[in-house]
């Protein structure tokens, strides 16, 4: 196990030289013998049903081996589900149209460019209805979505003796309140997606961008009804995940079904555009938040109303209330509603720290409406509402230091310079504003499994079926690798993203370390165990027939009664290949007695044109309460794409969809507009050194979401700060500051 003294190492990725030569695989990359090229129809109307669909010319184009769409499917069992494939429905199963840009076939060709022109071909008849594809102000015919996360849709903590969250806000000696609205938003990874499906004998060999190889093969086996033991997935490295590759979605489901019926692999690779409909957003939202405070700022009611959208096509919508205002801040009384809109829009997915991202920005961006209303600095209200004790389960934190993180982020950041009168500070033609805002992200921690191998060459790999979407696992698991086993980085191999490997339910909630991190030690503990079982058993070894207590491990090498034993010599002098052993790893019963959640401080200075309104960010300072950080390069990374993540909520990101025909106006990245270098400023980013072992052994918790939280709330308090101006709804552009 990792001795808590250990100091946070800092190495570049395992996997960096295979990235920058082209050497790492991606699912398009893989070469595979006589694959065939499909491309997705996609639907140009967003609600309706098809009437018909004439393929004749598309049959006849060059290439072509076949056209699948509802009136000649592939087959596809079960009815879809949102956790599992995205959407309540399997695509070509049926001629409804659910939304603009559905998957209503695919056409199968010997190169990608013949079945994308013979796709073009392909005349389709719709008896369309009009769509409802806007989240109306004031949200009328909104459905309470059933239970969010195990918690009722409406959640309410009142103090002793109050009747309703509305007498207790009307009782308080101060009161805020305002409208938060935010687009859908897209997850845009560098990495479009991609499957190739190869069957041989009944079994099938899936290549495919995936955070979960473990869960497309639920996914792929169910409906391809086949056993999960004929379904391998592969997924050594993905560019980019945020969440839209945890579900199967449709292309693997085609291409698979295709290949099978064809007799040959079929690989599709969506174009940027498809990735817009087919593989997920986050919803839109409205946000309704008040907040009752006493004159001294405390916090006596909080009261938060979220609508989000969701598809009729089903979808795993975005539930901001439950996930932010139910912890963030002491308050007596807390009522938490939630809502869903219904539209024919594409279907809603997990986007990177879902409900955190969105409730973060109402709950921050009200939080310093009281601070201005109060005349009490943004950070002395934070703390001053610090939570020790996690509403509604009255259990306290394992280990939370947003207090420290305050503090040391407002020194890093020389806050106490600031003038908190907005608009007081110009620097030529620019006004220049500093502002705040908490980051949160819960410790999420799964089951894993990790299995370890001491090799006759000398080296030892640590396998596990997990992801690396860029996050850095690969480098992580080499080094808990190294630690756990005493032997230099360069001696272990590290291996993941393929379902055959040790049993791991992959890449989400941040919670990919927290949960591999503590296999990594158990599978070198049970590992070293076999060495010794085995050096003592066999009679070829020279530590043959010692009691395994007298045998002790150190650094690679086992030792007893004066002799000493490396691996290698000792798997040679035995003849065997190798010596390997899973080890476990998972939360226990003690979990339930905390809360376990990462905290941060944002603080950001951004500077907007007094002529233009442009806004412009000028330096950004993140303070991260993560537990332990096992590499802090990757971790840093991690961080500072989570605040690249928030400056593309906070100003530029957001689904143009045409109103009258449900269509995404923008879906390409052109018009689509991302954070580029230019839009990022020097990003300061520490972390806390405050392992929280009682989450797990390691002390790590997770920071593949956090870094995003808050930020949109930070920059829109500065953009306050600067002009006086308080937007509430994202993204901030230019025409909103004039
Ligand atoms: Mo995350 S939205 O759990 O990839």
């Amino acid at each position: 196990m990792r001795d808590p003294a250990t100091r946070t190492v800092s190495v570049n990725r395992v996997d960096g030289r295979l990235k920058v030569t082209g050497g790492a695989r991606y699912a398009a990359d893989q070469p595979v013998a006589g694959v065939a090229h499909g491309h997705l129809v996609l639907s140009t109307v967003a609600r309706g049903t098809i009437r018909t669909m004439d393929v004749s010319a598309a049959e006849r184009a060059p290439g072509v081996l076949a056209v699948f769409t509802p009136f000649r499917p592939v087959e596809l069992r079960g009815s879809g589900n949102p956790f599992s494939v995205g959407h309540s429905w399997l695509p070509l199963q049926d001629a409804e149209v659910r939304y603009h840009g559905q998957a209503i076939g695919v056409v199968i060709a010997e190169t990608f460019e013949q079945a994308r022109d013979a796709a073009a071909l392909i005349r389709t008849g719709y008896d369309a209805r009009p769509p409802a594809a806007s989240l109306p102000g004031g949200v009328p015919g909104a459905t309470d979505p059933g239970p969010i996360m195990g918690e009722p849709a409406r959640l309410e903590f009142l103090a002793e003796g109050v009747d309703s969250i509305d007498a207790a806000l009307a009782a308080s000696e101060v009161t805020v309140s305002g409208r938060y609205t935010q687009p859908i938003k897209h997850h845009s990874a560098m990495e479009p997606h991609a499957s190739i499906a190869a069957w041989q004998d009944g079994q099938l060999t899936l290549w495919s961008g995936t955070q979960s190889t473990t869960l497309t093969v639920g996914a792929m086996a169910a409906a391809l009804g086949v056993t999960p033991a004929q379904v391998r997935v592969v997924s050594p490295h993905v560019g980019g995940g945020f969440g839209n590759k945890i579900a199967t979605w449709a292309h693997p489901l085609l291409a698979a079904a295709a290949a099978r019926v064809l007799n040959r692999p079929v690989k599709i690779v969506l174009t940027r555009e498809q990735t817009f409909t087919i593989t997920g957003n986050r919803s839109g939202l409205e946000q309704v938040v008040t907040l009752g405070a006493r004159r001294d700022g405390t916090l006596v009611a909080v009261k938060h109303q979220a609508y989000a959208t969701q598809s009729a096509s089903g979808g795993t919508f975005e539930a901001p209330a439950h996930t932010t205002s139910r912890y963030l801040y002491r308050s007596e009384n807390i009522h938490l509603d939630q809502r869903i809109v219904t539209l024919d829009i594409p279907p809603p997915t997990w986007m990177r720290a879902p409900g955190q991202e969105s409730g973060s920005f109402a709950l921050e961006t009200a939080l310093d409406e009281l601070a201005i209303r109060l005349g009490v600095d943004p950070v002395t209200l934070r703390l001053r509402n610090n939570a020790t004790i996690y509403p509604g389960r009255n259990v306290p934190w394992s280990s939370k230091h947003l207090d420290e993180c305050y503090r040391v982020g407002a020194q890093r950041f020389g806050w106490d310079r600031r003038n908190p009168a907005p608009r007081s500070k110009l620097d030529g033609d620019w006004l220049v504003g500093t502002g705040t805002a908490t980051a949160n992200y819960p410790g999420e921690r799964f089951p894993a499994s990790v299995r370890i191998r001491f090799r006759a060459d000398g080296t030892v790999t640590v396998d596990s079926a997990t992801a690396d979407l860029g996050t850095g696992m690969w480098t992580v698991l080499a080094v808990l690798g190294s630690e756990s086993l005493g032997l230099p980085l360069d001696r272990i191999r590290p291996d993941l993203g393929d379902s055959t490997l040790a049993s791991n339910i992959g890449a989400f909630g941040s919670g990919a370390t927290a949960s591999t991190g503590p296999a990594v030690a158990a599978a070198a503990e049970a590992a070293i165990a076999e060495l010794t079982r085995v050096a003592v058993t066999h009679q070829d070894s020279p530590l043959y027939g010692v009691p395994v207590e007298e045998v002790r491990y150190d650094h690679g090498q086992l030792v007893a009664d004066g002799t000493r034993i490396g691996f290698r010599a000792l798997l040679g002098a035995l003849h065997l290949d190798q010596v390997e052993a899973t080890g476990n790893a998972g939360p226990g019963p003690e979990h339930g007695q905390h809360a376990f959640t990462s905290f941060g401080a944002h603080f950001c200075e951004v500077r907007v044109n007094r002529w233009t309104g442009e806004p412009r960010l000028s330096r950004i300072t993140t303070v991260v309460d993560a537990g332990a950080i096992i590499n802090s390069k990757t971790a840093r990374s991690q961080i500072v794409g989570g605040v690249i993540f928030g400056i593309g909520q906070a100003l530029l990101e957001g689904a143009q969809l045409e109103p009258a025909t449900g269509r995404i106006a923008n879906a390409n990245l052109a018009d689509y507009l991302l954070p580029v270098n230019a839009d990022v400023p020097p990003i300061d980013v520490h972390f806390l050194d405050h392992p929280d072992i009682l989450f797990n052994p390691l002390g790590a918790r997770g920071i593949g979401e956090i870094g995003t939280v808050g930020v949109a709330a930070a920059i829109g308090n500065a953009i306050h700060h600067a002009t006086g101006r308080r937007v509430r709804d994202l993204p901030i552009t230019l025409d909103k500051l004039l």
